[in-house]
């Protein structure tokens, strides 16, 4: 067997906890992480040669461009507002969502005349490329870091750019999506010189979870 090891950066929280399941099912597992008490952030399982590092999510595809990690595993919305080099390689159907513009029904008419508006976005990249690239719209954009949502309220901005998942915060909240960027969902993501390096066990790693997707569709 091959003796290097494989390393996983893997996006802490409920992403990380479907990934290892998946890869349960493909008889790749770790013992030590399966303790939820424990703070430790590396595991390794000696057997198999394989690595795994915790991390949050924007710090993932960082990992995997710079070659310390093989692979990650990270939601699309932070793959688009990293922008760092890496393959996309698979998508692995879970944590579906939308990236959306939202606000209050009475933003409907600034968006439609393309007037200059304020967006709140923990994506301003995400929320800069769609407007400009794709609506020809100049925007202020107002980074925030979480309850987005608040923005708009509180008149801080006029939209919002964010997920939305089952859309109970947005109506929670007295607000609406009013225009659709792109649907998410986690994707795995390879180093460009781990994909030539490791080819043949990283390939045979993303077809056995592509088949594991599909059965699960
Ligand atoms: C995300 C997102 C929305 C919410 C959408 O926030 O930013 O606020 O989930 O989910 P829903 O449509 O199912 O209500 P998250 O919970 O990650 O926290 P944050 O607001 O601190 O970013």
């Amino acid at each position: 067997m091959d003796d290097r090891y494989l390393t996983f950066a893997l996006t802490k929280g409920r992403l990380a906890d479907k990934t290892l399941a998946m890869l349960g099912e493909l008889g790749i597992s770790c013992e030590e992480m399966l303790d939820k008490n424990t703070r430790k952030l590396i595991f390794v399982n000696e057997d198999l040669k394989l690595k795994f590092f915790l991390s949050k999510g924007p710090d993932v595809p960082t990992y995997v461009e710079y070659g310390v990690a093989d692979i990650g595993v990270v939601g699309k919305d932070t793959i688009m507002e990293e922008g760092r080099r890496a393959y996309e390689v698979l998508d692995l159907g879970f944590g579906k969502c939308r990236m959306c513009v939202c606000g209050p029904e009475s933003a409907r008419d600034k968006l439609e005349h393309h007037e200059m508006i304020k967006v709140a976005s923990k994506y301003p990249r995400i929320a800069k490329d769609y407007f400009n690239n794709r609506k020809f719209q100049t925007i202020d954009i107002i980074k925030l870091n979480g309850s987005v949502e608040l923005g708009p309220i509180v008149g801080l901005s006029d939209v919002i750019v964010d997920i939305v998942e089952t859309g109970s915060t947005l109506k929670e909240n007295g607000l609406t999506v009013l225009e659709e960027i792109c649907p998410l969902s986690a994707r795995m993501i390879v180093n460009q010189v781990s994909m030539k390096m490791q080819n043949e066990r990283i390939q045979e790693l993303i077809d056995n979870l592509r088949k594991l997707t599909e059965k699960n569709e």
